[in-house]
C-alpha cells in the first residue's frame, strides 16, 4: 500500500461568516451534532495537547464529557502525566477531527479543575467496572504485567464489594474555558474554509476572522 494513494478532494458544502452563528459553543454544538448524526462513533474523541514548564508539549486522545459556556469538560487521572501539565501549566488546546465531514475543530484556553461535586456525579453515572478500573489504574505509570492489572482491579473488587465505588481521591476533571477557536470546513482544491473565533482581552466579545488555508 503506498500512502500516496490516499487523496481527498473535499467535496462538501462550505462554511462561510452568514453560516457562523455570532457564539462559537453554539456553533461547536451544530457541529457536534452534525458529526454525530454523520458517524455516531465517538465524535466526542478530542486530542487533548498540554505543555509542561519547560514548554515540552504532549498530546493524547480524551473524551469530551460535556460542554456549555463555561467550558469542554474532561476526566482523567489528577496524577497522570497530563494532569502533572496542567498543575505547571493551565492551558490546553482540543482538536476535533470528524473524517466523514471533512471538519475539524481547534480549541484553546485556560484549564481549571471541575468541582467535586461535579466529579462525583460523573464518576457515579459510570458503569462499575469502568469505576473500578479506575481504581486499579496509576495511569501512565510503567507496570510490570497486564496480570498486575488485573490482580489491582480484583482487589477493589473485592474491597468495595457491597457498596458503591466512590470517586478515586485522584480523579477528577477539567474544564478547558475556551479563548480561541477554529472551524475548518474541508473543501475543494485546497481551498478550505478556516472560520476562526477570538475572544477579546475583556473576556466579553468574540471576533470572527477567516484564515488562508
Ligand atoms: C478514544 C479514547 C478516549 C480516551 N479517553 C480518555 C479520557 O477521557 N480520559 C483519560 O484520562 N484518558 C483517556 N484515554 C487515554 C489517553 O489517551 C491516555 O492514554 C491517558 O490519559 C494517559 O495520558 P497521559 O500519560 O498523557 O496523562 C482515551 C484514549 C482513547 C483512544
Amino acid at each position: 500500500m503506498s500512502i500516496d494513494a490516499i487523496r481527498e478532494n473535499y467535496d462538501h458544502p462550505p462554511f462561510t461568516e452568514q453560516d457562523a452563528h455570532h457564539d462559537p459553543i453554539e456553533q461547536f454544538r451544530l457541529w457536534f451534532e452534525d458529526a454525530w448524526r454523520a458517524d455516531g462513533r465517538t465524535p466526542n474523541a478530542t486530542i487533548l495537547a498540554t505543555c509542561n514548564k519547560e514548554g515540552v508539549p504532549s498530546a493524547r486522545t480524551v473524551l469530551l464529557k460535556g460542554f456549555d459556556q463555561r467550558g469542554f469538560v474532561f476526566f482523567t487521572n489528577c496524577q497522570s502525566p497530563k494532569a502533572n501539565d496542567l498543575k505547571e501549566n493551565p492551558r490546553a488546546a482540543l482538536v476535533f477531527y470528524w473524517a466523514s465531514l471533512a471538519r475539524t475543530v481547534r480549541i484553546s484556553g485556560d484549564v481549571s479543575h471541575v468541582t467535586r461535586e461535579e466529579t462525583d456525579a460523573y464518576f457515579s453515572s459510570r458503569p462499575r467496572a469502568s469505576q473500578l478500573g479506575a481504581w486499579a489504574s496509576d495511569q501512565s505509570a510503567v507496570i510490570d504485567s497486564r496480570e498486575t492489572l488485573h490482580g489491582r482491579f480484583d482487589h477493589f473488587k473485592q474491597k468495595f464489594t457491597g457498596q458503591d465505588v466512590p470517586t478515586p481521591p485522584n480523579w477528577g476533571g477539567y474544564r478547558v474555558e475556551p479563548t480561541e477557536f477554529e472551524f475548518w470546513q474541508g473543501q475543494a482544491n485546497r481551498l478550505h474554509d478556516r472560520l476562526r473565533y477570538v475572544m477579546d482581552a475583556q473576556g466579553e466579545n468574540w471576533t470572527l476572522q477567516r484564515l488562508a488555508p
